[in-house]
């Protein structure tokens, strides 16, 4: 009898680059995965990982779900899909939910995507056509995703990105927040007065105060690196918002659906924006995006010129609503926090213990540690903190990188995360981190990741 051959990461790996195209393609580790379950994922070779990374936060209930299997398995043999032209009762079921479970305490509607960046991308149109006006707020080393109008409005992409995708030239970028980095002498909410104050003056401007349409923002700047915002800054914004009459978007694509310790982030802040956005989370492990609203914006968009064949997608709004349903019934937001207080005081153990290991932060279960040079300088070190998450990597523990330096570990595992899994991947980090500080780890492994820029 033949023997079964043994597929390799490897070989895998070889193919995906020479069929899949690069704009695609943001690979930290050459592992083909082949399951997940909970907090864990295994390769193709069998190997298994504590997952820190979680898909981008995308996972708050765990990987593969019992809940969602079983929904989806009781649901697949009756249908699979059918949108747009006709109605199907899971779709309309999911947006009486969530226009209940989003803040706001006004008539909302909603509208299916199946991103977060078209999710955005249809918020930021809406406001285009709700106020006739042509430009968007946006911020500084933000992320909306890739769509024309996100890549435009996202500050995280360079100069010569932009121009290369002749990006949207209305677009003006404020400073976000980062108040581990704020200038000497100031504090938090300070700062962020005077952050407010630079909004206002631009709006003073003629040209530009009557010409936004939008303003949007992350409740806490994601790939920014982990930015927690002073609450004072949030409630800025919402009163530039109303004076100039500009519609205030509140990105929850990573920050929704309990990961930072609320359902929501923006229930941090005690204000109500004018539309959210949802995605990641939403349709666990489906891809589903909306845009939840006030009802007159949602519909400034003329018939049949938004969403896509897919939006509003039968079984991943059934999944979606299984999802919902898990962490509404298991409240995990509230375990998110208590998680996160113990991981945060395991990180901080960290930080005490290590010269480069700079600060530690976040909300509920969103943290970022920022690799540092040595704690005098502070000098941002993306070349340690790559070799920490490789290191990390080799012995079972996924995360990756991000922030505007590239040099922030992205701490999201899923929200049902146990304490014995914390200190496993605690214990991990810190040998990783042990590692790179006595200068075990080479440089050559750099080139193995495609990392955050
Ligand atoms: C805050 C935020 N907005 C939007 C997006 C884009 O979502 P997607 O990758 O599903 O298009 C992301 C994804 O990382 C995100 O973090």
């Amino acid at each position: 009898m033949e023997q079964e051959k043994r597929i390799l990461n490897e070989e895998l790996i070889e193919k995906y680059w020479k069929y899949i195209g690069v704009g695609i393609s943001f690979k930290y580790f050459p592992i083909v995965i082949k399951k997940s379950k909970g907090c864990r994922i295994w390769d193709i070779e069998g190997r298994e990982y504590i997952d820190f990374l979680t898909s981008a936060a995308s996972f708050n209930i765990g990987h593969t779900n019992d809940e969602v299997v079983k929904a989806i398995k009781q649901a697949i043999d009756d249908m699979i899909d059918y949108d747009q032209y006709l109605y199907h009762e899971p779709s309309i079921r999911l947006a009486e939910m969530l226009v209940n479970i989003v803040p706001g305490s006004y008539e909302k509607k909603v509208l299916y995507e199946l991103s977060g960046g078209a999710a955005n991308d249809m918020a930021l149109k809406v406001a285009l056509a709700f106020t006739g006006r042509k430009y968007i707020g946006s911020f500084e080393d933000s992320y909306h995703g890739t769509h024309y109008l996100v890549l435009s409005s996202s500050g995280s992409f360079k100069p010569e990105t932009r121009y290369k995708y002749n990006a949207y030239p209305y677009v003006y970028f404020f400073k976000y927040p980062d108040t581990f980095r704020r200038p000497r002498g100031i504090e938090p909410e300070e700062y962020g007065e005077i952050l407010l104050g630079e909004i206002e003056r631009t709006l003073q401007v003629d040209a530009y105060g009557k010409g936004f349409a939008a303003i949007i923002f992350e409740p806490i700047q994601g790939d920014g690196g982990v930015l927690v915002p002073p609450k004072s800054f949030i409630v800025g914004l919402r009163k530039i918002a109303d004076e100039y009459g500009i519609v205030l978007i509140d990105d929850e694509i990573q920050t929704g659906f309990g990961r930072t310790g609320k359902m929501f982030a923006i229930e941090h802040f005690g204000i109500e924006p004018d539309v959210v956005t949802l995605g990641k989370n939403l349709g666990a492990g489906f891809p589903m995006s909306a845009v939840v609203g006030r009802k007159e914006i949602i519909d400034s968009g003329p018939p049949n010129t938004l969403g896509s064949n897919a939006s509003g997608h039968y079984l991943g709004s059934i999944a979606a609503m299984a999802g919902i349903e898990y962490i509404i019934k298991n409240r995990l937001h509230d375990r998110a926090e208590l998680m996160g207080e113990y991981l945060m005081k395991r990180l901080n153990e960290l930080k005490d213990g290590h010269e480069i290991v700079g600060d530690v932060r976040g909300k509920g279960l969103m943290i970022g540690v920022e690799i540092v040079d040595d704690k005098d300088s502070l000098k941002p070190s993306s070349k340690k903190a790559q070799k920490i998450i490789w290191r990390a990597y080799e012995n079972g523990l996924i995360m990756m990188t991000f922030g505007k330096y590239g040099n922030v570990l992205r701490i999201a595992p899923p929200l049902t995360i146990e304490r014995e899994e914390i200190d496993k991947a605690v214990e991990i980090m810190e040998k990783a981190i042990s590692d790179v500080e006595k200068g075990k780890v080479g440089d050559e492994v750099l080139s193995k990741m495609v990392a955050w820029q």
